[in-house]
């Protein structure tokens, strides 16, 4: 049984990652102990109440704990032209009815890790700033983690800039310090979540049923996609942040090579790059995380489909 903590900045993608790992919950594959926010996609007073909201919809009562507003050195760069200005399609829905727990993003991290030491998964499809406060005040979290999966890095490519990817570019400082903690570590960058994306015609299933909450997932695939149309000329719904938590469940969705990997912090062009060592002799430090560079797409985007299928026949 996975023990699973995440860290999001709910955003569109964000949002059918959490639909997926709910219905793994279900089938009795993970238990989610809790889920911390950060500012990314949006503000993070937006990305916390889209993440109760989320769990509401879903009928299951996880703890949210809300975390950094803003990255550790850098002013946030949102994107409300991807997400929405309410980072979930412009949906604009009705508030939560819980409330955020008492506890911090970077307490609740720290909490969990002592009590499910060596047993706890941790995955982030957001920026690193909360991850990075927890290892800022207890760099031995690092020890007590079973593993971390990140949606975050690339090694051929980048989105926000040409070689850099958002959540990395969002705080390089946050992931520098977590990709230098020691933690077990996989990256499910770019490369991989690039090749898993939904077009129209994938979207069938959903269109077929037609109740509210199909209405609601179409409207926020759909707005992603007409984002993405209007800055690559392509429009798809790009799976980034389910196919990590695709991988936290099925490591062998994914083709990895253990790399050493850092983040660059100061190029005028490259600020916010992962930089993956894939030299074979001489690389500039020891191997820190498994590297993700092949997919099995239509295996995941089957999964995904039918975990959202089950939540929506509910309905
Ligand atoms: C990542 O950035 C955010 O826009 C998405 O939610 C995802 O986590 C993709 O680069
Ligand atoms: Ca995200």
């Amino acid at each position: 049984m996975i023990n699973l903590l995440l860290d999001v900045d709910t955003g569109i993608d964000d949002a059918l990652a959490l639909f997926y790992l709910a219905d793994a919950q279900k089938q009795g594959l993970l238990k989610i102990l809790g889920s911390t926010t950060v500012g990314g996609n949006v503000e993070v007073a937006q990305t916390t109440l889209n993440t109760l909201k989320v769990w509401e919809m879903l009928e299951l009562e996880i703890p949210v704990a809300s975390g950094a507003e803003s990255p550790l050195q850098a002013p946030l760069n949102a994107a409300p032209f991807v997400h929405g200005d309410d980072g979930l399609g412009n949906t604009f829905l009705t508030p939560p009815k819980r409330l955020p727990v008492d506890e911090s993003a970077a307490d609740m991290i720290l909490r969990l890790s002592h009590e499910y030491s060596g047993e706890l998964t941790l995955l982030t499809t957001a920026p690193l700033t909360n991850i990075a406060v927890a290892l800022l005040r207890d760099p031995d979290l690092a020890d007590r983690i079973r593993k971390l999966v990140i949606m975050g890095g690339a090694v051929f490519t980048g989105n926000v800039t040409a070689v850099a990817e958002a959540n990395i570019a969002n705080d390089p400082e946050a992931a520098r310090i977590v990709f230098r903690s020691g933690m077990e570590m996989t990256l499910v960058g770019l490369d991989v979540t690039h090749e898993v994306y939904w077009e129209e015609a994938d979207l069938e299933p959903l269109i077929n049923i037609n109740n509210e909450r199909s209405a609601f997932l179409l409207q926020i695939i759909r707005f992603i996609s007409g984002a993405y149309e209007s800055l690559s000329g392509w429009r798809r719904c790009v799976l980034h942040d389910p196919l990590a938590a695709g991988v936290c469940l099925f490591p062998d969705l994914v083709k990895t090579e253990k790399r050493y990997v850092d983040v660059e912090l100061n190029g005028e062009l490259t600020r916010g790059m992962t930089v993956v060592d894939r030299r074979g002799r001489t690389p500039l430090g020891e191997d820190n995380m498994q590297v993700a560079l092949e997919v099995d797409a239509e295996r995941f985007k089957k999964q995904l489909m039918q975990s959202l299928l089950v939540w929506v026949q509910e309905g």
